[in-house]
């Protein structure tokens, strides 16, 4: 049997920061708001001309520095994104570019904040069937361009960021399973309307009813949970680190009451940089790697949440 193994993680926030403080500038808010029902204290933000393929770039050359290996030996680039920098060719085309190789397959997928959970679904299986022995996921966003920057209850959650891992072929797991799921039904709850589509355009902007998502959001990654450690007859206390799609901390702190883990084997980094959509698991992760937090042969429970609804997680035995 063929599994994936991490062998490297990477990331990279852009320079410009915005605070709340800032932001009590821009929109009718306080920073006492956003950071008590958020968690959040700051962002960061793409700068005009910098865009998400410079911030993927960066969080990728990391990941492939830290597992050791060079672009020359990957089979494949998946980059999981809501913002591409064009509608073709793909991020992760223009990424195998920089990168200075060619040849190896490479595409983007969109499921919005549970991207990079997607995203690592479908590289495990490339993996596992021996469709591929090296790949690099990654996870890059610049969400701020997609924000109505006078409406405050969408403005002040997001920021920008990108985050990458190298898998590769391994005996023993690895990812040790993969779950994710999708209900369409919810696109007004969260969406950005504009699309290409017989001259119809809808508006550019994330609109989101955040009480909703809230509530299906809780609700839902507690499910998720469940189904993961059932399919792996595993208990909760098997769980030595909660890395969550970080986009708000009460939904993070209600994901890890369901698993009854203490929030000091909780990784939260939402704080730091908002919901940074599907940049933000592997963000956290290479925090908590880099910071040594998380050792080798723990094993780690990745969950997110997004739009379309999309829902999964990713276990995983590091
Ligand atoms: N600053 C100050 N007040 C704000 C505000 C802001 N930035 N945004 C909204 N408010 C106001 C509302 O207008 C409302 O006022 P009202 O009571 O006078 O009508 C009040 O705060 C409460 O709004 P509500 O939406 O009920 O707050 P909430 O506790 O649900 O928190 C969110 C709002 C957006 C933080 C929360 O719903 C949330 O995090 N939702 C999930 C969002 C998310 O994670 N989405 C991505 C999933 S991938």
């Amino acid at each position: 049997m063929t599994y994936s193994r991490i062998l490297g993680t990477g990331s990279y926030l852009p320079e410009r920061v915005l605070t709340n403080a800032d932001l009590e500038k821009i929109v009718d808010t306080t920073a006492t708001w956003i950071q008590e029902r958020t968690g959040i204290e700051k962002r960061h933000l793409v700068s005009e001309g910098e865009s998400c393929c410079d911030l993927a770039e960066i969080a990728s050359r990391r990941a492939l520095e830290a597992a050791g290996i060079q672009a020359s030996d990957l089979d494949l680039i998946l980059v999981a994104t809501t913002t591409p920098d064009q509608i073709f060719p793909s991020t992760a085309c223009l990424l195998q570019q920089r990168l200075g190789v060619r040849g190896c397959a490479a595409f983007d997928l969109q499921a919005v904040c549970a991207g990079f959970v997607y995203a690592m679904s479908v590289a495990d299986k490339f993996i596992r069937t021996g469709s591929a022995r090296r790949a690099l996921v990654v996870g890059a966003e610049t969400i701020s361009r997609l924000l109505d920057w006078n409406d405050r209850t969408t403005c002040v959650l997001f920021g920008d960021g990108a985050g990458a891992v190298v898998l590769e072929a391994s005996d023993e797991p690895g990812i040790v399973s993969t779950h994710i799921h999708a209900d369409g039904a919810y696109t007004e709850l969260l969406q950005v309307p504009a699309g290409v589509g017989n001259g119809q355009t809808g508006s550019p902007y994330l609109e989101m009813r955040g009480n909703e998502v809230f509530r299906f959001a809780v609700t839902t990654l507690g499910r998720i949970v469940d189904e993961t450690l059932e399919a792996n007859g595993m208990s909760k206390s098997d769980i030595d680190w909660l890395i969550p799609h970080q986009a708000n901390i009460r939904i993070i702190q209600a994901t890890a009451r369901k698993l009854d883990i203490p929030m000091d084997q909780v990784v939260v980094t939402v704080g730091e940089h908002g919901n940074t959509s599907s940049a933000s698991i592997p963000l956290a992760f290479d925090q908590a790697v880099r910071d040594g937090r998380i050792q080798r042969g723990e094993t780690l429970l990745m969950e997110a949440f997004g739009g379309g609804f999309t829902w999964g997680s990713v276990l995983v035995r590091y």
